[in-house]
This record gives C-alpha cells, structure tokens and sequence, in this order.
C-alpha cells in the first residue's frame, strides 16, 4: 500500500519531497534522481532550487529522464533534453556530464530505447523516480496497454496526449507522433517512487492509479506492484480517494 501524503497545497507538497531528495543526496556519494517533466514536478525543482541557492551540493547527483519526443531538431524548447536542462539542471546546478535523457534524434531511434535501457542498468538504475501522471493515467509516456514488463522503447502519442501538450506548442500540429519513454518496467525498478499529482483534473487518474483494479488499461495502477510509493497530493487531486 502506497503512503498517501495530502497537502493545502502543491508547494507545501513539494517542499517535503525536496527536502526529502536534499537530505537523501546528503546521505549518499551517488544519489540518482528519475525526473519527469510536465507541470506537476515543477514545484519540487523550485523547491530544490532553494536548496542549491541554500548551499545544498547536488553536482554529483545523476539524473535519468523518463522519456524524449522523437524527431524534434536538437535545441528545440519542448525537447525534453531542453526542458530539463533549463528546469532541473541548471537551477540545481547539477553536472550536465551526469544527466541523461533518452535520444529522440531520428537517426538511430530504433536503438534509442537499447541505448538507454542499457546505460540506466549499467548505472545501477534510479534511487528515487519523481512521477506525474497524465490525464489518461499514464506514466511517463506509457499510454494504456502499456506492459506493466515494458522496457525503454518509442511509442505512438494518444491523440488525448498530444491534446493535452499542445500547450506547449505553437498548435496542435506541431506535438511529435512518437516518443521515447522508459516502460513501466523500468520505472518499476527504480527503489521509491514519488508520484505527483495536484488540481481537480487528476483526481480521477489518481484514485484509479492508487485504489482501482491493477491493469495495463491504467498505467498508473503499476505503482501498487512497487514495494515503495509515495503519492504526495493537494486536497483537490486526493478528493476521489
Ligand atoms: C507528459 C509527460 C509525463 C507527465 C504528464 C503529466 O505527458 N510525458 O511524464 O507526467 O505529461 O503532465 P502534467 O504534470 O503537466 O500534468
């Protein structure tokens, strides 16, 4: 059973996760952090921020991303690469050398699932995986039908997905087809995962992730296989539990 933490708001959430993350990085030589991107980590990166412009070190900390679009031209501003240069590892002041994000360059994506798969492995995989979760309850970029055993590996966006993230897109034209995402299998070897969700728009994703039937029709359902889970939520995304 995941522990369930339920905040005012998604700041305070964020600052008991990051404090969280500070203390574990104090703790260890190597700490490995998942990141996500979307909007829901985004707290717990100004959080951290806090911490690095406090003095906290995390320029030995390593960071895997969870998933890349495909296709988009090196620098793009929504390539995932970008977004978590800009959000995480500048503000945190981590190496650039030590942060990894999956390859979403045409050339060679048939192996840029392998690729990444086997540079996490040979990491020693992710001590805590920062999660979001999407509207139709995926993880990272895995839709549902997902295998809960699914590896690193390009997938096709739902059109809901590409809805939903043509946000950050000039029109909806513009969102790639297809992405790179770590699998459900591989997020399920990371040792804690800390699933993010705030807003009234996630209170039905997360109250199938975290309480409704185990299967691949909801991605998120995969967290109750995980032996440490926290899912940390404002009152609005908890209001269905
Ligand atoms: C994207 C990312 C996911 C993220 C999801 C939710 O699709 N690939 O990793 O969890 O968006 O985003 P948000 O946190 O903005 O709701």
């Amino acid at each position: 059973m995941a522990e369930m933490l339920v905040f005012e708001t998604a700041e305070a959430g964020a600052q008991v996760v990051a404090d969280h993350i500070a203390q574990a990085v104090r703790a260890s030589s190597a700490f490995t952090l998942g990141v996500a991107t979307g909007s829901s980590p985004l707290p717990v990166y100004a959080a951290l921020a806090r911490h690095a412009a406090g003095g906290a070190d995390f320029s030995r900390v390593s960071a895997f991303a969870l998933d890349e679009y495909v296709g988009l031209p090196a620098g793009h501003p929504q390539s995932y690469a970008e977004v978590v240069a800009r959000e995480v590892t500048e503000p945190l002041g981590l190496d650039p050398a030590l942060v990894r994000v999956p390859d979403g360059g045409a050339e060679g994506i048939e192996t840029a699932g392998d690729r990444y798969e086997e540079a996490l492995i040979e990491h020693g995989g992710v001590d805590l995986q920062l999660l979001g979760i999407g509207a139709t309850g995926h993880l990272g970029f895995n839709e549902p039908g997902s295998s809960f055993a699914s590896p690193t590996r390009v997938k096709t966006l739902t059109e809901r997905t590409r809805q939903d993230n043509a946000r950050f897109f000039d029109s909806v034209d513009d969102v790639p087809m297809h992405c790179v995402t770590q699998g459900l299998g591989t997020i399920l070897r990371a040792r804690h995962l800390v699933l993010l969700a705030f807003g009234e728009g996630k209170a039905d994703a997360v109250a199938a992730a975290a309480e409704g039937p185990v299967t691949a029709s909801m991605p998120g359902s995969a967290i109750q296989l995980h032996p440490r889970v926290t899912v940390v939520l404002d009152e609005a995304a908890a209001s269905r539990l």
